[in-house]
């Protein structure tokens, strides 16, 4: 093999591709490719694929290939006697790093006589082959891969995923199948937020007493292993220790290291904001930060180092006389000369920070509120508390992430983070200033979020985001992309999440093992936590050891039964818009009545089936008011499709009647509400 030959020759058929029109047919590809041209041959699973790597020898990508053959194998008939050996021809030019910024652009060819894949790197190589894992269609019985050419590059260079493993421990297993996950859908940074008042995760050989005292952390050795399969991934990892805020487990381990008095003993056992700190008066606070972050630094390569920054509100350097003084010493009070300039003390704290984490050759992420005068241009911003954060960053010269919007344990929509754009078309920056939104992380956050259930929360909403950091701005149906989240939800069971099969062993175990899980399950399915962080407010107090295993925990965070439910009413009402009166007589009318009806009336009858469960178990009691809800305000549903069916206008008392009924209905229970509320309000208020 002769590289430099066959990079040149790769140049050469290998065009820039400009931006084109959004491409129309999708299928099941997620992200949207930039360029896709459908053909209308196929290659079948008759067919043995070979894999024949062209570019420099490398162990990952070979073995990312032979990863993909494996996946792709899996869906072929176990019959299949090959007929044919076609190639599988991979053609890269370089080994690509992603903790460099290397290009991930590629082409991927399927015809009738093989695949061709294309890329710069081999990071292109490793994302056409996530595209060709997607590309398997049904045949009749048998999965076939259609003819296509697709060209391909991201929007944005930085699409990553953070993950708490701090609040609640996530152990190994969590985190590489997350990044089989993140890899399908083409995220490519794991933000690994290590530690936080409620534990350090990291074995740490120079101070051991920080993952000691929280029980639950990753070994060395593991940490590495995580690596190695992100890199083979194609994933950096960005790890944070998160200072000087959120740091009592740190405190527990070091009492030397605080601000204020009180001594803690342990990681902190509750999930109210602290507002602790470390004491930045103290050289010795410095000093163990500079061993910490030297024996860090070294463990995890990625260029970029975390040091968190966020919701320290200065309650503790206020009270404290020592730091106080240190402030009137070095300038840092208000202009009254007596408050604290609680920005300025902790600027200086941030640059000391920052001078350690470059010595180390590291450059800095810190969250929006280390961003102020005397901040360095090399600081990078994670922007969550607003998008203005991501637009002062960038007008002060820094590089900026956005998270805010992306908060998936906010328990919203895919489609509200998909709608979410760091840079839409209006946006304030100049083109250079553009150049600095290096893109944008999901988040989450782990106080409602376990081991067990923690794929529930990320998946696959995070696909959402995945495809708004990857695809062109044009590309924005909400319809297409729900669509093919199922598609890619499924996908990922089969790579080992447990988003689907984490909250249905979850409702088994609640119903018990005598009950038919199917009432249940039903109840389950039109649920949502309370959005946003309502949770910790509904009278019931959470604690780090509160066990997550009640019906909310197995409450997917978006109801895809009542968004469908809502979609069909919006159909419905179209129709009925569209006619005048009543529905119009169309089979696709009489259709989506009928689906409309029998989803009503099970809704209607679950409650008298679920009653005896809800009754009988102490941990479903607290539910009991929202599946009698559902009951009662599908009934008004079926009320007004019966008036539809027959062309009645509803009197203006029917409807006010049923629109206090239901707001009436309208009460979180269990830290839950019924999703499928605002769609029957919608069908009941038509005219
Ligand atoms: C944060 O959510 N406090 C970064």
């Amino acid at each position: 093999m002769r590289p430099f030959l066959l990079l040149f020759a790769f140049l050469l058929n290998y065009p820039v591709f400009a931006q084109s029109a959004p491409p129309a047919d999708t299928r099941n590809l997620l992200p949207v490719p930039t360029s896709v041209r459908w053909g209308t041959g196929k290659l079948s699973w008759k067919t043995m694929l070979r894999p024949q790597l062209q570019g420099p020898a490398d162990t990952l990508t070979a073995a990312a290939v032979a990863r993909t053959l494996r996946r792709l194998r899996r869906q072929a008939p176990a019959t299949a006697a090959a007929a044919a050996t076609l190639p599988l021809l991979v053609r890269y030019g370089n080994i690509g790093q992603p903790e460099t910024f290397d290009e991930e652009r590629y082409s991927l060819r399927v015809t009738p006589t093989g695949i061709t894949i294309d890329a710069p790197t081999s990071l292109g190589v490793l994302r056409a082959l996530a595209t060709l894992e997607q590309l398997p269609e049904l045949e009749g019985r048998h999965s076939v891969l259609p003819e296509v050419d697709i060209q391909d590059q991201p929007r944005f260079a930085w699409r990553g995923l953070l993950i708490d493993a701090a609040r609640h421990f996530m152990p190994v297993s969590v985190i590489k199948r997350n990044l089989d996950g993140m890899a399908a859908v083409k995220l490519n940074v794991l933000h690994w937020h290590l530690a936080d008042d409620q534990g350090f995760r990291v074995e740490s050989r120079t101070l051991p007493r920080l993952h000691e005292v929280s029980g639950q952390y990753y070994t060395q050795a593991q940490v590495r292993e995580v690596l190695r399969y992100a890199a083979a991934r194609g994933i950096r990892v960005v790890p944070e220790f998160d200072v000087p805020g959120h740091t009592i487990a740190w405190q527990a381990a070091y009492p030397q290291l605080a601000s204020g008095d009180t001594l803690y003993k342990t990681v902190y056992r509750s999930w109210r904001l602290a507002n602790v700190a470390l004491d930045p008066t103290k050289e010795s606070t410095y000093a163990l930060l500079d061993t910490l972050f030297g024996e860090m630094t070294t463990l995890f390569p990625d260029p970029y180092f975390h040091i968190g920054g966020d919701e320290n509100d200065g309650r503790q350097w206020r009270g404290q006389p020592r730091i106080m003084a240190f402030a009137k010493a070095n300038g840092m009070l208000k202009a009254d000369g007596k408050t604290l300039d609680k920005h300025a003390l902790q600027t200086y704290f941030n640059r000391r920070v920052l001078a350690m984490v470059s010595k180390y050759g590291k450059q800095m992420v810190g969250w929006d509120e280390i961003l102020g005068p005397g901040l360095p241009k090399d600081a990078v911003i994670q922007s969550w508390r607003g998008r203005k954060g991501l637009y002062d960053a960038a007008q002060a010269g820094n590089r900026a992430i956005l998270s805010n919007g992306y908060y998936l344990d906010l328990n919203q929509s895919a489609a509200s983070h998909y709608a979410t754009d760091p840079l839409p078309v209006n946006n304030p920056l100049t083109a250079t200033q553009q150049q600095l939104i290096l893109g944008g992380e999901a988040t989450m956050w782990s106080e409602f979020a376990d081991s067990v259930i923690v794929d529930s929360r990320i998946w696959p909403r995070a696909a959402a985001v995945a495809e708004r950091l990857w695809s062109a701005r044009e590309i924005t149906s909400v319809p297409d992309m729900y669509r093919r989240l199922g598609a890619v939800a499924g996908q990922l069971e089969g790579l080992g999440l447990q988003h689907r099969r984490a909250p249905e062993q979850l409702l088994r175990q609640l119903a018990g093992p005598t009950a038919d899980v199917a009432p249940l399950r039903t109840l389950a399915r039109v649920l949502e936590p309370v959005k946003e962080y309502k949770r910790h407010f509904q009278g019931f107090t959470y604690v780090p050891s509160t066990p997550l295993n009640r019906l909310v925990d197995a409450a997917p965070a978006e109801s895809d039964v009542a968004r469908e439910f809502g979609c069909q009413v919006d159909t419905l009402l179209n129709y009925h818009t569209a006619a005048g009166a009543g529905l119009p007589a169309t089979p696709a009318a009489r259709v989506l009545l009928g689906t409309l009806r029998q989803q009503l009336q099970t809704w209607q009858a679950n409650n008298s089936r679920l009653v005896p469960l809800l009754a009988a178990s102490p941990t479903l009691t607290e539910y009991a008011p929202l599946s009698a809800a559902l009951s009662t305000a599908a009934a008004l549903g079926l009320e007004r499709l019966a008036q539809l069916e027959k062309g009645q206008a509803p009197s203006v008392a029917w409807r006010a009647a049923a629109l206090q009924q239901l707001d009436a209905l309208n009460k979180p229970a269990g830290q839950t509400e019924l999703a499928v509320l605002p769609h029957l309000r919608r069908l009941v208020e038509s005219k």
